[in-house]
């Protein structure tokens, strides 16, 4: 039996349930929520929960409830190795750096006095940004060395709040005005400025740190690989206009032929290397036309369409011109894993 934690909206556990329905795999829907969880799994082996880290229950606990069910020998979806970097730049810098992959160089900084002097000494512009967030909402150009010791003075100060509403309202009003939001769509983002959102009137503000990253001028898109098991596919992010960020942007391309191999390579090498079951990485390239990764992920959204990647590379970089079922290989893989009890090794 294996549990899919079960909650209605844009998620995973939609598929995962029809899944299980059609090929007879014993099941049952659970709330992680529930404080009797570690009971309610008793009579499982597995749990799929798509950790989201726009929601502030999540964030809270999610890692270390996966932590508790792998001492119980339970197989999880994300497992601790998957996800306890999660929708943190900070740690994906150490992580990304422990295997010496090809990271955008990455500075961080504990206290104003570490960050001003490398501020004195270093060139601008740098990108800025926090360690939580997505769609580029928290990520911004440290245009001089004035403007990187203001963000200095907000990290050690106040600190910058993890989801900021009005630079929300402002990207949906860019969106409206390009046909891909709609008039209720940007009215939602004006309420939700006034009365905030359960994740943001949860959230603390981010601060007692400050991050920065190499700019990599020049990239008018990032390209997105994303790696589950031993799958990858990917599809480019176009830049906004005048703007040098892509993630969100809402202008994707999937066109296989547009894809930079190298950088699927790169994917599936650091996923083996990490032991990750999904995760999805973000390419960039350097002055020197080398990728980086900027950051990773493991939950991701495929876009607004179900089939439009036109398939999959394998391991051995072999293209296979399938569906991306990604919801069902992730049950695959750890229907595979409890058949081979591989959970005490997976949690070394
Ligand atoms: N160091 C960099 N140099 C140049 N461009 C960058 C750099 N870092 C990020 N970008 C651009 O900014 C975008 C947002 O950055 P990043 O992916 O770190 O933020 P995010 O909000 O976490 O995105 P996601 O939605 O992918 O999780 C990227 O898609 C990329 O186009
Ligand atoms: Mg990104």
């Amino acid at each position: 039996m294996i549990a899919i934690h079960y909650e209605t909206g844009n998620n995973y556990c939609i598929r995962w349930k029809e899944y299980c329905i059609e090929k007879s795999i014993p099941y049952k829907l659970v709330s992680c929520y529930d404080n009797d969880i570690l009971e309610q799994l008793e009579d499982c082996k597995g749990l799929l929960w798509h950790v989201n880290h726009f929601n502030y229950k999540d964030q809270i606990f999610a890692k270390y409830l996966i932590k508790a069910l792998e001492n119980r020998n339970i197989s999880v979806f994300p497992n601790d190795r998957t996800s306890w970097h999660y929708d943190d730049k900070v740690a994906q810098k150490y992580l990304l750096e422990s295997i010496n992959a090809p990271i955008v160089d990455t500075f961080v900084f504990y206290d104003k006095k570490s960050a001003y002097a490398w501020i004195e000494e270093t060139t601008f512009p740098k990108v800025f940004k926090l360690r939580k967030g997505s769609g580029s909402k928290n990520v911004q150009l440290a245009k001089s060395k004035e403007h990187a010791k203001k963000l200095t003075r907000k990290a050690f100060g106040k600190g910058f709040p993890s989801l900021d509403m009005s630079t929300i309202l402002k990207e949906r009003y860019r969106k409206y005005k390009l046909g891909k939001e709609s008039f209720l769509g940007v009215l939602k983002g004006v309420v939700r400025l006034i009365i905030g959102t359960p994740f943001k009137n949860m959230s603390t503000n981010e601060k007692g740190y400050i991050y920065f990253q190499e700019f990599m001028p020049g990239n008018t898109f990032d390209l997105r690989v994303i790696v589950v098991g031993q799958r990858a596919f990917a599809h480019k992010r176009m830049v906004r206009k005048d703007d040098f960020r892509a993630s969100g942007s809402g202008n994707a391309n999937f066109d296989k032929n547009e894809v930079d191999v190298n950088c699927i390579k790169i994917a599936l090498d650091v996923s083996d290397k990490l032991g990750l079951q999904s995760s999805a990485y973000d390419f960039i390239y350097d002055s020197k036309g080398k990728p980086r990764i900027v950051e990773l992920s493991f939950a991701f959204n495929p876009g607004p369409n179900r089939n439009h990647h036109p398939g999959y590379w394998d391991a051995d970089l072999n293209w296979h011109e399938e569906n991306v079922l990604f919801e069902e290989w992730m049950i695959d893989d750890i229907l595979g894993k409890i058949e081979k009890n591989e959970i005490l090794k997976e949690s070394k």
